[in-house]
């Protein structure tokens, strides 16, 4: 048996430090979160999405009374794009949430059918999306690829042998 360790990166910014463009995007992403559907957990989350000719599409997290028929606001944004710009790859995703209803001290990070999202769509444009996460004390998170967030991922390289 040997122990095995892997190493993920992601950079922290404070607000000031963040780039203009991020700024533009995880406010983007904080206006779309007042469109949210959230009857039901009354959690609001937000998405914004740049793509590579700098069309910017939002989404937010659409519930349901039968509840897993609702979908989070990253996949909303994601397929809405998808389904709109086929052809235009997407550069960067911000997600923001209602951070003063976290339990938890730190970030609202995708869930792992989200996380199983991007990576299908950083397959298939065989480009990274970076990933921004807004944070509690006004900094944001970036990462640089869903790889950071999904290591050991299900990839449509698995299917090959039964295609
Ligand atoms: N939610 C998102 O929209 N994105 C996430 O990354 C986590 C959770 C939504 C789903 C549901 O509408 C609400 O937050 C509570 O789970």
């Amino acid at each position: 048996m040997k122990a095995q360790y892997l190493t993920i990166s992601y950079k922290r910014f404070d607000w000031s430090d963040l780039p203009e463009d991020y700024k533009d995007l995880i406010n983007k992403s904080h206006e779309a979160q007042s469109k949210a559907y959230a009857p039901y957990s009354n959690f609001k989350v937000g998405t914004c999405i740049l793509l590579e000719d700098g069309t910017i599409f939002t989404g937010s997290n659409q519930e349901n009374a039968a509840y897993p028929s609702g979908l989070c606001a990253e996949r909303v944004a994601i397929f809405s794009c998808s389904a709109h710009f086929p052809h235009l790859k997407m550069k960067v995703l911000a997600i923001t949430c209602d951070l003063d209803k976290l339990l938890l001290p730190d970030i609202l990070a995708p869930c792992g059918a989200c996380r199983q999202t991007i990576c299908e769509y950083e397959s298939r444009q065989n480009e990274p999306i970076k990933i921004l996460l807004k944070c509690p004390g006004n900094q944001v998170l970036e990462f640089n690829s869903i790889g950071d967030l999904l290591p050991f991922s299900f990839k449509s390289d698995a299917l090959k042998k039964v295609q």
